[in-house]
């Protein structure tokens, strides 16, 4: 199935692409998402017992355990066609931001460069006290091991329910929302705020929003175009179709 004329339009005529992508993108490497029915995590876990500071508080090594499967899993997962289109789009366009909600990296890993992430990285651990990032710490059987500075517990550098985006992040995504001409949103349910609401600045500012998800979402009614399939195969069509003749890997 080709890519929709206006979206493949859209793209080669762009000046500032601005992607924001979701857990989506990164479930055909297998990762889960968060919010699909039977597979994603919430449907399996309570994010009030695992992804609150309420939670860490009363339960800092569950939290812990937690993450650490997460983490590895991540570990093991290799970036998927969307991810290295992505990469591959950013050097045939003008300008491109590329936004993420996911934590795990798998953008960067695809040769993406200066990843906004709005929710950190769960490859990262920082003290839950001070919030330093911490790149290693002796061997211990803690769970979660203390901080080599203060000794306060280890925490994943990820953003919980109730806490802040990191400003720094969040400054630069809402920026470039304001600027870009093209707003992809990728993989995502656009449902978690702010970074769902980063779509509509950008319709406000009468850029074309271009939806690429599986399962229609609260934007599909207002997106300029929405397009439904899996990331891993329609990214490489719409590659495809807007650079005819360039070569793209598989
Ligand atoms: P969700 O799990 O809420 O949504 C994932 C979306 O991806 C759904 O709309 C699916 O239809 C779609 N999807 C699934 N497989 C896909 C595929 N192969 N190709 C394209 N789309 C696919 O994940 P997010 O929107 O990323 O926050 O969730 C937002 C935030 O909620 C996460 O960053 C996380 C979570 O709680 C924190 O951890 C702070």
């Amino acid at each position: 199935m080709n890519a929709p004329s206006e979206l493949v339009e859209a793209v080669r005529t762009a000046r500032h692409i601005v992607v924001m992508t979701g857990a989506g993108i990164s479930a055909e490497s297998g990762v889960p998402t968060f919010r699909d029915a039977q597979t994603g995590l919430w449907a399996q876990y309570d994010p009030e017992e695992l992804a609150t500071p309420g939670a860490f508080r009363r339960n800092p090594s569950l939290v812990w355990d937690w993450y650490s499967w997460r983490r590895e899993l991540v570990s093991q997962a290799e970036p998927n066609p969307g991810h290295f289109a992505l990469a591959e789009l950013a050097a045939r366009v003008p300008r491109l931001t590329l936004i993420t909600q996911n934590v795990d990296g798998l953008h960067q890993r695809a040769g993406s460069q200066d990843v906004i992430e709005l929710h950190g990285n769960i490859l990262r651990v920082k003290c839950s006290a001070d919030g330093r990032i911490i790149a290693s710490w002796p061997a211990t059987n803690e769970t979660p091991p203390p901080c080599p500075e203060c000794g306060a517990p280890l925490r994943p550098d990820v953003v919980w329910f109730g806490e802040a985006l990191p400003m720094l992040a969040l400054n630069r995504a809402a920026k470039a929302a304001e600027q870009g001409d093209l707003f992809l949103s990728i993989g995502t349910s656009a449902l978690v705020h702010p970074a769902a609401s980063l779509a509509y600045v950008a319709l406000q500012r009468k850029a074309v929003v271009a939806e690429i998800n599986l399962d229609p979402t609260p934007l599909t009614a207002v997106a300029t175009i929405a397009w439904h399939g899996r990331a891993g195969e329609l990214l490489p069509q719409l590659l495809r179709d807007a650079f005819p003749g360039d070569a793209f890997p598989e």
